[in-house]
Formats: structure tokens, sequence, C-alpha cells
């Protein structure tokens, strides 16, 4: 999917069925409890602006601004991602009413968006190679001013064997059955992240695991 031309509908389509796959595998829930934390003690009424990288369809920051609401916290919720067919993809799965911003861009040539709070990502990070993961946390770090997190997944044979035979038996998107395992064999082991972070020269960072086979990164500035 990084490598080929795709169309709109392919993409679209790959996109609906990651959707499908996040929602089966409790994706948002790592990203929600982290929310909770952080804002935790926040006042009603408050703005929270975050901005999402790699954000595809969108169903995470519509998970996002779902929880705001009920905390009685004011969504300014950005979405990014490189590819145009993604904004559509995501303005056209979220209901009227719900306000976020799509923007087409690369995360690292990012202009004119509202200096976020909170910058999340999900399944993005294994996008990249070792130097964009470090430049990424740097980013996040200069440029988040109350924290991070990245949600990516574990490196692990049975994650791997296991979506393999999940996508076939589900008959997911030929892109999603092909790019699944691939994805992750290039994602993370708890020693990557100790490693990126140090080159990055990042503090305070906390690695994480969640069922199934989630590796993510938390950071809370106190
Ligand atoms: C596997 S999808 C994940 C989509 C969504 N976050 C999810 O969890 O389903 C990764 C997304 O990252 C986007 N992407 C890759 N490199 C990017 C970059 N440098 N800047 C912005 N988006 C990028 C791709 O276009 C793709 O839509």
């Amino acid at each position: 999917m990084d490598t080929e031309a795709v169309s709109a509908a392919d993409f679209a389509a790959c996109l609906a069925d990651l959707e499908k796959v996040n929602r089966l595998t409790l994706a948002a829930r790592p990203t929600l409890a982290f929310l909770a934390r952080l804002t935790a003690g926040w006042p009603r009424g408050t703005e929270l602006r975050l901005l999402d990288a790699g954000s595809g369809q969108g169903e995470m920051l519509r998970q996002i601004h779902r929880f705001a609401t009920r905390r009685g916290l004011v969504p300014r919720l950005t979405g990014v991602d490189l590819n145009p067919h993604a904004a559509a993809a995501a303005r056209a799965a979220t209901p009227a009413g719900m306000a976020i911003d799509w923007v087409t861009a690369d995360i690292f040539d990012l202009r004119g968006v509202p200096a976020p709070h909170v910058i999340t990502s999900a399944l993005f990070a294994h996008h990249l190679d070792d130097a964009g993961v470090v430049r990424f946390l740097r980013w996040m770090e200069e440029t988040a001013s109350h924290g991070w997190f990245v949600n990516d997944l574990h490196r692990h044979w049975f994650a791997h064997h296991g979506f393999a035979l999940l996508a076939a038996a589900m008959r997911w998107h030929r892109f999603v059955r092909h790019d699944g395992p691939l994805s992750v064999a290039r994602a993370f082991v708890a020693a990557d992240w100790a490693r990126l972070l140090g080159e990055a020269g990042v503090q305070g960072a906390r690695v994480t695991w969640h069922l199934p086979f989630r590796l993510c990164v938390a950071r809370i500035r106190r």
C-alpha cells in the first residue's frame, strides 16, 4: 500500500477494512486510557487540541471526539495524512456535526495547524525507518505541549501468523491481507523503543503492552 499507486476506491476499501481490524482488536483502548490519564482533572469546557499523525479513515479521532465530549472537554481535532484519499475517506465516514479537520500533508512538512496539546498516532510509526522514528519522536517532543502517544504493533511471530489467518478468514481487502503481516514484521519490540527513545534524547516516556499485540509509547509532561 505504501509502494503501489493505489486508486481512491482501493485505498478507501483498504482503510474501511483496517477500521474493522481496529474495532475487532480494540485498538482505541490504549489511546483513550492515555488521554483519560493526561486530561484527568481538566475542568469541563477546556479545549483539547489534538493532532493525529497518519490518521487514515479517522476512526481513532472520531472515538477521541466522543471521549472528549463525554468528559465535557471541547475537542479541536486534526487528522493529518499524506495520502489525499485518506482525507476524502475520513470526511465521508465522519457524521455531520462532528467537527474534525482533515489535512493532507506529510507530517514533517506540516504548517499552520493550531499548536497541539497532544499528538497521537496509530499504526503509523512502523511506516517510518529508524531515522524517521527518531525524527518523529523529536518532533512530537518539540510540538506537543502536554504529551504524545504512539499506538503501534508488537513484532511477534504469533501476531504475524495469527493476523494472516484472521485476515484470510474475514476476507479482508488484499492490501490488508498483504500489509498486515508485513506491518507486524516492521513493528517493534520493547528494546527497539528503548534504543529509539535514547537516540531521540527523549526521557520520561513509558512503553506498555496491550492485548492483543499492541506496543505503545506514552509521554505525559508533568
Ligand atoms: C496503516 S495506516 C493507519 C491509519 C490509521 N491511523 C489506523 O490506525 O487505522 C498509516 C497511514 O499513515 C499515512 N502516512 C504514512 N506516512 C505519512 C507521513 N509521512 N505523513 C502523514 N501520513 C503518513 C498513510 O498514508 C496511511 O494512511
